[in-house]
């Protein structure tokens, strides 16, 4: 190669003497009065050059004007470098290559930040110079590993049996419960396509087709408020398999996850097999269907000796039909009022309207907001419940069930962080299972589908829907680690009825549901085999394997908090004449 004979990353002492031909960018460079020192860095590592003024006066000319970020070809010859001078933290730091020539392949500019040291750096500057972002050593650790990822992914599925197929991008409404991306027709004026949220409709499809086995690396969009581990665009690991029920799927992606948590990353997995966990478990002890299992501080319930105390915030509460739990910070006894109100401030954001607390001395006395209005039986029976020891803090919330976990849930993780308690070494992956079918919507007035519109019911509770939807389960499976929602799948519907009576149970007429399912029911009559799948979040599992705090940091190009992408400024409007077009009127 005319560039190079070798990376950056590959010189050791056993190729001293080799001539080589080295090609990157300028990391670092030191002038030692006479001798310069660079450190070239391509994508594979970084290799020590040295340039002699007596030696090769030259290359040495030409590299006092080499600034960070030059690109520069050297030609010169590996030496190992002299006995205390080795440098242990590089790979390559038992050689270093002496400079015979040197050329400029092209100057930069001095970078917005800097490239060579993991500095903290302002998000927007990072995004608007992405290109110089990707270069420092922490985003190529995070693609490298994604790619890894993938390919395990690939590989895994391939010898499995799977084939991957790709599925439209323009395609129609797949409802997953946020809001469409839409594209406007310019061939069907007044038409759009909908960009998918997820594959769901095109894989069933691929099931009826009769593939059996397909799984795809597929890009989905989401118009929906932006979190940390959410992004307008993300990426799915999607699957579907043909006569399977939810231990096929479930088996398949464990055996997967397991092996690349193992193969391809240096984390402890806490659970194996995972953990399962049923819905209403998950909600009763986490007061979430997505706990962070790296740590206990489970939640209590204690309405019952909240409902005959004199503590009306506690009485009342369950009078009206809600609940009152609790949870143990343990050693937090010793927090002071203004501690205990930040918590409650926090709880607040949740909607819970206090907080009240009950803190242990190192003597086991109490000090409480609440345990006056109580009898001592009470406050022993409440202690005892969270097995409170002395120096614990005790932290309750009273409020509607909905509210009264939320808010709990959230306080638990932000006293795991606290407290120390989420180990980044380990991964805690829980299935969980045993969902509810569907959940009241209390502003539009109807049932919504826990999972989505194509999810089956368990066969048992089919006489439900009719009588008591909301107390029917359905087929549908999460995949949690560390706190975090990585994949979500279901058995689905295989007959054309039961589709049509779901459709009407969650409020679409007949019409509604042929106009925009009606490819769907047709393909019901065309033998449909039994089938289910998944979907896994590939951000949020490298995100989480890569030790980062948002997905972000694992996606190449991504959109800003507020879904824009700051490096070529977009969205951005378009001319008249494209509008036009497309036969669209603006009204801002
Ligand atoms: P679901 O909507 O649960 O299921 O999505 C599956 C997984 O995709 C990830 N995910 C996201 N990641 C980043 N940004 C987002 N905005 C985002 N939204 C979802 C999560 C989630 O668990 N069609 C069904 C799957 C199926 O039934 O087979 C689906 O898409 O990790
Ligand atoms: P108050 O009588 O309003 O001063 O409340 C006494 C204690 O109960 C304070 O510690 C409040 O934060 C707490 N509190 C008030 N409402 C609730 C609630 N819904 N759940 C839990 N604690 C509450």
């Amino acid at each position: 190669m005319t560039f190079k004979t070798h990376t950056c990353g590959q010189l050791r002492t056993q190729d001293a003497g080799k001539s080589v031909t080295l090609a990157g960018w300028v990391h670092r460079r030191r002038d030692h009065g006479g001798l310069v020192f660079i450190d070239l860095r391509d994508r594979w590592g970084i290799t020590q050059v040295v340039f002699n003024p007596d030696t090769s006066p030259e290359a040495h000319t030409a590299a006092r004007d080499l600034r960070a970020e030059y690109v520069v070809k050297v030609i010169g010859v590996v030496r190992c470098r002299p006995t205390g001078l080795e440098n242990p933290d590089l790979a390559t730091g038992e050689i270093e290559v002496v400079a015979k020539e040197a050329e400029i392949l092209n100057p930069a500019k001095t970078p917005p930040f800097y490239i060579n040291e993991d500095v903290p750096v302002d998000e927007a500057l990072r995004l608007r110079y992405r290109y110089l972002d990707l270069r420092r050593q922490r985003m190529q650790s995070n693609l490298v590993l994604r790619h890894k990822v993938v390919k395990y992914i690939r590989d895994f599925l391939s010898d499995e049996g799977f084939i991957e197929v790709e599925t439209p991008i323009l395609f129609k409404s797949t409802p997953e419960g946020a809001r469409d991306y839409l594209v406007p027709s310019r061939v069907h004026p007044g038409n759009f396509y909908a960009l998918p949220q997820s594959p769901q409709q095109l894989k069933q499809l691929l099931m009826v087709a009769g593939y059996e086995r397909y799984f795809q690396i597929a890009r989905c969009f989401r118009d929906e408020d932006q979190r940390g581990d959410r992004q307008p665009e993300f990426t799915q690991l999607d699957l579907e398999m043909s006569f399977v029920d939810r231990e096929d799927v479930i088996d398949t992606i464990e055996r997967l996850y397991t092996a690349i948590a193992e193969q391809i990353s240096d984390k402890k997995l806490l659970f194996k097999p995972f953990k399962r966990l049923s819905h209403h478990e998950a909600m009763e002890r986490f007061g979430t269907d997505r706990p962070d299992m790296r740590f206990g501080m489970e939640l209590a319930d204690i309405s019952d000796i909240a409902a005959g105390s004199d503590f009306r915030v506690f009485s009342q509460t369950v009078a009206d039909g809600g609940t009152v739990k609790g949870l143990n910070a343990q050693g937090c006894g010793v927090y002071s009022r203004k501690q205990v109100d930040e918590l409650a401030a926090l709880v607040q954001e949740f909607d819970a309207k206090g907080l009240a607390w009950l803190a242990l001395d190192e003597k086991g006395d109490v000090r409480s907001s609440f345990a006056k209005f109580l009898t001592d039986e009470q406050v022993q029976a409440i202690i005892k419940r969270l097995d409170g020891q002395p120096g614990d803090l005790l932290l309750f919330v009273a409020d509607r069930p909905q509210i009264t976990n939320e808010a709990l849930s959230r306080l638990r993780a932000t006293l795991g962080d606290r407290l120390g308690l989420r180990n980044p070494d380990v991964l805690a992956l829980c299935w969980v299972v045993d969902f509810p079918f569907v959940e009241w919507n209390e502003e539009e007035q109807r049932w919504d589908p826990s999972h989505h519109l194509f999810t089956a019911p368990m066969d048992e509770d089919i006489p439900l829907l009719d009588a008591n939807p909301g107390q029917a389960r359905g087929k549908q499976y999460d995949l949690v680690c560390n706190g975090h929602e990585i994949a979500g799948g279901s058995i689905r519907i295989h007959r054309r009825e039961l589709q049509e009576q779901v459709f009407s149970l969650i409020g679409l007429t007949i019409e509604d549901a042929r106009d925009q399912f009606g490819h769907m029911l047709e393909a019901f009559e065309y033998g449909t085999p039994p089938h289910g799948g998944i979907a896994t979040g590939i951000d949020r599992w490298v995100m989480l394997l890569a030790d980062e705090p948002n997905i972000r940091e694992v996606i190449a190009f991504p959109k800003s908090q507020s879904a824009a992408d700051l490096m070529a400024n977009t969205p951005s409007p378009v001319t008249d004449e494209q509008l036009k077009t497309l036969h669209l009127k603006l009204d801002l």
